[in-house]
C-alpha cells in the first residue's frame, strides 16, 4: 500500500515535469521567431539575419526621419520580393551555404543599395559603414588620433577644447535628429550639385529636383539657373569663409576644418562676435538652427585616408560631399563636377574669370579626387553627370 502511493507520487511528479517541460519547448518554439524576425520578413530567420537585425537597429535611436522628404521619382519598392516560396528557400539555402554572401538589401531601393558591400572589391576596401558623418551632442565616438590631425589642418591660436566648444555650439543649435541608416522601407536619393562651370547649359534642372536630398556647397545659387541646376535645396554645404545665408527649411551643414569653425558657427547664428579666421568672414549667418548639421572631424580622416588616400592635405569640400551623400543616401548622382567641355575650372554662375585656380590648388589634389570619383561612377555606386 505504501509502496503503491509512493510509486503513484512519482509518476505524477514525472507527468507533471513532462508536461512543464513540453509546454516551455513548444513557448521557446514559438515565440523566439517572433521575437527576432525583422518585421516583413517572411522567411524564418537565420543566426545571419539576427545579427543583420541588431546592427541596423538599436532600440534608442529613432528611425524616423524628420526631415520631410520631397517626393522623389525613384520610389521605395515594397513589392519587391513577389517571389515564390521556393525561391525564397533557396535563398535561404544559399545563404547558409555560402556565408560570406549578404544577399539581405539594407534599402528599400529596387536597383542596388550603395551600402551593400557586395560586387566591389574597390568599394568595400575604402567604405566604412561604421562611420559617424554627423557629430552628436553627446556620444560621439571621436579617435584621439584622427582628432590630433584634424586640428593640426588649419591651426588657429584656440586654447579651447574641443568638448567645451561643442558644448556651447549645442546649446545654440539643436542636436541633429536624422537618422541616416538604411532602412529597408526607404529609397532615399541624392543629388550631389557642384558648382562646375559644366552644368551651364547641361539642361539638368528637373533632373537635379527629382531627387529625395539636393545637396549644394559653398557659395551655390539657384537663381537663374534653374534650368541648369533645379531650384531646390535640402542641405548646403559650407565652411565659415565660404558662408552664404540659407533659405528657410534647408540644412546648413558645417565642413569643420578646424575649432574655430565650430566657435564660428555658434556665434555666426548668435552674437555674431566672431568675426575672423584666417581672414575676415561673414559675421552672421541666417540658417533654420534646428536644420544645422555638422560634419564630424574624424569623419574628415576616415576621407583623407581611405578615399583620397592621402593626396593633398586634406580632402576637399566636393570630395567630403560625396562621400558624405555615400553614408547617408541609398543612390547617389553627381553633377557639376570638374572642368567644363573647353577645360576650364569655373563656377556655373561666373564667366570664366578664375580659369585653372582650382586645379592649382596645392592644398586638395584634384586629379586624384576626379580618379575616385569616376573610379566610383565605373563601380556602380554613382551615377555622374559630365
Ligand atoms: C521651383 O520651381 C517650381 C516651378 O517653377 C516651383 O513650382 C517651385 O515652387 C520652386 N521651388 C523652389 C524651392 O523654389
Amino acid at each position: 500500500m505504501l509502496l503503491r502511493r509512493k510509486w503513484c507520487v512519482a509518476a505524477v511528479t514525472a507527468i507533471i515535469l513532462f508536461l512543464m517541460l513540453a509546454s516551455q519547448s513548444i513557448q521557446r518554439r514559438q515565440f523566439l521567431p517572433l521575437a527576432l524576425a525583422p518585421p516583413n520578413s517572411r522567411a524564418p530567420p537565420t543566426g545571419r539575419e539576427t545579427a543583420y537585425w541588431f546592427t541596423v537597429v538599436k532600440p534608442t535611436a529613432p528611425h524616423a526621419d524628420p526631415t520631410p522628404s520631397p517626393p522623389s521619382t525613384i520610389q521605395p519598392d515594397a513589392e519587391e520580393d513577389e517571389e515564390g516560396e521556393e525561391v525564397e528557400v533557396e535563398k535561404m539555402e544559399a545563404q547558409l551555404i555560402d556565408d560570406s554572401e549578404d544577399n539581405l538589401k539594407q534599402c528599400g531601393c529596387s536597383k542596388s543599395c550603395i551600402s551593400d558591400l557586395d560586387g566591389s572589391d574597390w568599394f568595400s576596401q575604402r567604405y566604412d559603414p561604421k562611420q559617424q558623418p554627423i557629430l552628436r551632442a553627446k556620444d560621439n565616438i571621436l579617435d584621439p588620433y584622427a582628432l590630433a590631425w584634424w586640428l593640426s589642418l588649419q591651426r588657429s591660436g584656440n586654447d579651447q577644447t574641443l568638448q567645451k566648444v561643442m558644448s556651447e555650439m549645442f546649446k545654440v543649435i539643436s542636436p541633429p535628429t536624422v537618422d541616416f541608416r538604411p532602412l529597408p522601407s526607404r529609397c532615399r536619393s541624392c543629388a550631389v550639385v557642384g558648382n562646375s562651370g559644366n552644368l551651364r547649359h547641361s539642361g539638368n534642372g528637373n533632373l537635379i529636383n527629382s531627387h529625395g536630398f539636393v545637396i549644394r556647397m559653398n557659395k551655390a545659387m539657384t537663381r537663374g539657373f534653374e534650368k541648369d541646376v533645379g531650384n531646390r535645396t535640402t542641405h548646403h554645404f559650407l565652411y565659415p569663409e565660404s558662408a552664404v545665408d540659407i533659405d528657410h527649411g534647408v540644412s546648413l551643414v558645417l565642413l569643420p576644418f578646424k575649432l574655430r569653425d565650430l566657435e564660428w558657427l555658434t556665434s555666426a547664428l548668435s552674437t555674431g562676435q566672431v568675426k575672423m579666421t584666417y581672414m575676415r568672414v561673414k559675421e552672421r549667418v541666417e540658417a533654420d538652427r534646428d536644420k544645422v548639421l555638422v560634419v564630424n572631424p574624424v569623419f574628415f580622416k576616415y576621407v583623407h585616408d581611405r578615399w583620397t588616400e592621402h593626396h593633398g592635405r586634406y580632402p576637399s569640400t566636393g570630395m567630403l560631399a560625396i562621400i558624405f551623400a555615400l553614408h547617408t543616401c541609398d543612390q547617389v548622382s553627381v553633377f557639376g563636377y570638374g572642368a567644363d567641355k573647353q577645360g576650364n575650372w569655373h563656377h556655373y554662375w561666373e564667366e570664366n574669370r578664375y580659369a585653372g585656380a582650382f586645379r592649382k590648388t596645392g592644398v586638395h589634389s584634384a586629379d586624384f579626387e576626379t580618379q575616385v570619383i569616376h573610379q566610383l561612377a565605373k563601380e556602380g555606386k554613382i551615377s555622374l553627370y559630365l
